[in-house]
This record gives structure tokens, sequence and C-alpha cells, in this order.
């Protein structure tokens, strides 16, 4: 067995104890000033005092660290698009010139052309472009990802996308969590209506999701330019059935969604730039968690997710970077998210809440995001001496190192 004794950290941030829901004071976080982590193989043990942890734990072997150090659990990524191939820069700059999202996706641009990229890269290209930038949110501090498909938009690609993550996977130091999103739009080259598009999914996909454990996630974009609630309904039912965790993208332009989302009873609802204070309400009512993006608010131009009010209401809030090439190519999660809290007034534990167990629950993951006995040993250390500099450095402040299940994965 590797035993780990690792320390001192000038301050240690466990998360333990935080509810899943509504608003945090930073008062209610657990800081261990001089504290000590001791590891067995990739599970914490204990944390606290270094000196009576460094005198309990003489055998393992000793990690010494020198100089400040703030230690937390490393971030969990709930929601990305990295599996894509090509570049939308295009579309950047035709909505900086006064271009609306869904007008270029009705002209023909949007994910449709991001589909066409991906389409034309193999399998192996596709696993490259993955693992590269996995490894380059690893850099951040995220040791958890979800990758969603949803540029390949019939069975044949959205297999090719889905088993491309799954060798990333395998690929790379981090975790990757993979997510079926081929209800991102309907094809435009498919002949039929929506519903029939998804009939035909849910009949010749699922299947082989389940058959080759590809994922078991189902994400779906409600919006005009997707699909409306009452065409989706059975498909997100018959998911739900097979034993898939439901996800959607939810009130990014207009209301549409977070109603359904709570209905299906879904891990999240993600987006909801456009929720007004009835769908705020349906959110804190339910277990779904609301998970703001606010990297694409940033590269669309719109408004931030409402962060404070659902919090205030009640609602469990995760942030996620979405990294995808249209909306969020920035892939940037610590700026993104401390640019969130200075616009939505968050505090710092909100968002580190935001980014570690609430995004964990986002991904109906159990096992990681606090610092405490029995969660897996994923944690980042930044080079200061108080965390509050995390958020303030607005994602310039980078973690020193990073662990993952015990390991040190990047330095
Ligand atoms: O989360 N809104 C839908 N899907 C992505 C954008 C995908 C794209 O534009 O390629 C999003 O913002
Ligand atoms: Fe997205």
């Amino acid at each position: 067995m590797k035993k780990q004794f690792i320390g001192p950290f000038t301050q240690l941030l466990t998360m333990r104890d935080l509810p899943l829901k509504g608003a945090l004071a930073d008062k209610q976080l657990e800081i261990i000033n001089h504290a000590g982590l001791y590891v067995e193989n990739e599970y914490i043990v204990e944390v606290g005092d270094y000196e009576q942890l460094e005198e309990k734990y003489q055998d393992a072997e000793q990690v010494v660290l020198s100089g400040n150090n703030v230690c937390l659990p490393s971030y969990i990524d709930c929601h990305t698009h990295i599996a894509f191939a090509g570049n939308r820069a295009n579309d950047f700059a035709l909505r900086n010139a006064g271009s609306s999202y869904l007008e270029i996706t009705a002209a023909g641009g949007g994910i449709w052309s991001t589909v066409q990229h991906t389409r034309a890269c193999s399998e192996e290209e596709l696993i490259d472009l993955i693992v590269e930038r996995a490894n380059e949110l690893v850099k951040q501090g995220i040791t958890t990802i979800e990758v969603k498909s949803g540029y390949g938009l019939n069975v044949e690609q959205e297999l090719k996308t889905l088993r491309a993550i799954k060798s990333a996977n395998t690929k790379t130091v981090t975790e990757l969590i993979s997510t079926c999103l081929a209800a991102h739009m309907k094809p435009r080259n498919f002949v039929g209506t929506s519903v029939e598009y998804l009939n035909y999914i849910q009949e010749e996909l699922f299947p082989i999701l389940k058959a080759e454990k590809l994922t078991n996630r189902i994400d779906a974009f409600i919006e005009q330019s997707a699909f409306s609630a009452d065409e989706i309904r059975s498909y997100l039912v018959k998911a739900k059935e097979m034993g898939f965790d439901i996800t959607l993208h939810a009130d990014q332009f207009t209301t549409s969604g977070s109603a359904l989302a709570v209905e299906v009873g879904a891990v999240s609802a993600d987006h909801l730039e456009a929720s007004t204070i009835e769908e705020i309400q349906l959110l804190a009512d339910s277990d779904v968690v609301a998970v703001a993006l606010p990297a694409a608010s940033l590269g669309l131009g719109c408004d931030f997710t409402p962060a404070r009010a659902l919090l205030d209401a009640g609602a469990s809030l995760a942030i996620a970077t979405d990294w995808n090439p249209g909306s969020a190519p920035m892939g940037q999660l610590l700026a993104s998210a401390s640019i969130l809290a200075t616009m939505q007034k968050l505090t710092n534990a909100e968002v580190l809440a935001a980014l570690t167990f609430r995004a964990t629950h986002a991904l109906n993951l159990k096992d990681r995001g606090r610092l405490v006995a029995g969660q897996l040993a994923d944690f980042i250390i930044y080079s200061t001496d108080n965390y509050q500099n995390i958020t303030y450095l607005q994602g310039t402040l980078q973690p020193t190192s990073v662990w993952k299940n015990g390991q040190q994965i990047y330095h």
C-alpha cells in the first residue's frame, strides 16, 4: 500500500459539511491552518494539524513542502464540448460585427459548421485533440472533465466521437466523463422531422451506448434552433428508463428546458442565462444542479446566468467552462468563474463549491470534491498564503501541483 503524508499547508480548505444547495458565506469554509494530508493509495484518510499527523504517520512517505501553500480539492469541469475539430473564429467575428448566434446558425454556420469539420476528422485525430485540450485543463487544476459528443449527429459519427472520448480517457492523466449530445440539433442533411431524428437516435444509438459502455449520460439542447420540450420529452423519458442520467442545455436564449429538466429529474440544467424568477424557483425546489457557463456569456456577449438569484432561492450552483469552438472558445475555468463572481456577487465559498463538490453532484459522482476521509485524493496546491487570491487573481494564479487519485499528475 502506498502511504503518503503531505504538508505543511499554510491553509487547507476541506469543503467539509457545506450543503449541496443554497447561498454560502466564506465563514462556513473549514480552513485548517498549518495542515497536513495523509493519503493511502488513491484515497484521503485524514486531514488535520500538521504536527499531530506527522507524529501519527511517521511510516508514510513524507512529501514536505516549502514556502506558503494553499491546498483544496481539485476542480471538476462538469460541462465541456472538447471533442471537436476546426475553429469558428469567423462566427466570432460575425457576432462581433452584429449578427446573433441564432442568425448565424440559421445561415448554416454555428454548430453545423463544427459538425462538418468533426465528421471529416478521423477517430485518431479526434483522440489527440481531446487529450490536448484535457491536458490544458489539468494545468488549471481540473482533474475530472465532462466531455460531450454532439458534433457527429448520426449514429456512426456519434459513436466515433464517444469511442474517441473513451480512448482519450486512457491517454490523459485526468478523468473524462462522457455524455451523448446527439440531440444538439437536427442535422441539416437528415431527411425527416425532429421527432423522426430523435427516434432514430434512440432506437439505433442508445442500445450501442449501453452495450459498449460508452456513456451513462444523455444531454439535449432545448432551444428554437434545436429541439422543443414537446419534441424531446419522450426521448428523455426513454433514456431515463434505460438508466441514463439526463442533463439539459436549458434557458440559454429563451426560457426553454429548465421546467423539463425538473420534470424528468435531470441531474443538471445548464446555461440558464434566460431563466426568470419562475424557472429559478422551480430549480431551487428540485434536486437539479444549476450549471452556470460564464465563458459562454463572455463568448457570445450575452447575460450571465442569474447565479446570485439561484443561490438565494436555494438552488445548487456549479460553474463549468462549456469549452466549445462556438460560444465558449476560452476554456478558462477560473478566469470565467471569477468574472461571474464579480458580476453576480458570489462569495469565494460559493465559487469554490461550484467548482468542486457541487460540480461533482452535477455528474452524479459521490467520491470526490471534498478533502475529507474516504474521498479520492484529488487536490491542488497553489503557492500563495491566502485562498482568496484564487478568485482575486481571476485565473492568473495557476496551481503549482495537481494530484489525482493520490498521484501528482502535474507540477
Ligand atoms: O453550450 N448551446 C449549445 N451548445 C453549445 C454551443 C455549441 C456550439 O456553438 O458549437 C453551448 O453553448
Ligand atoms: Fe454546452
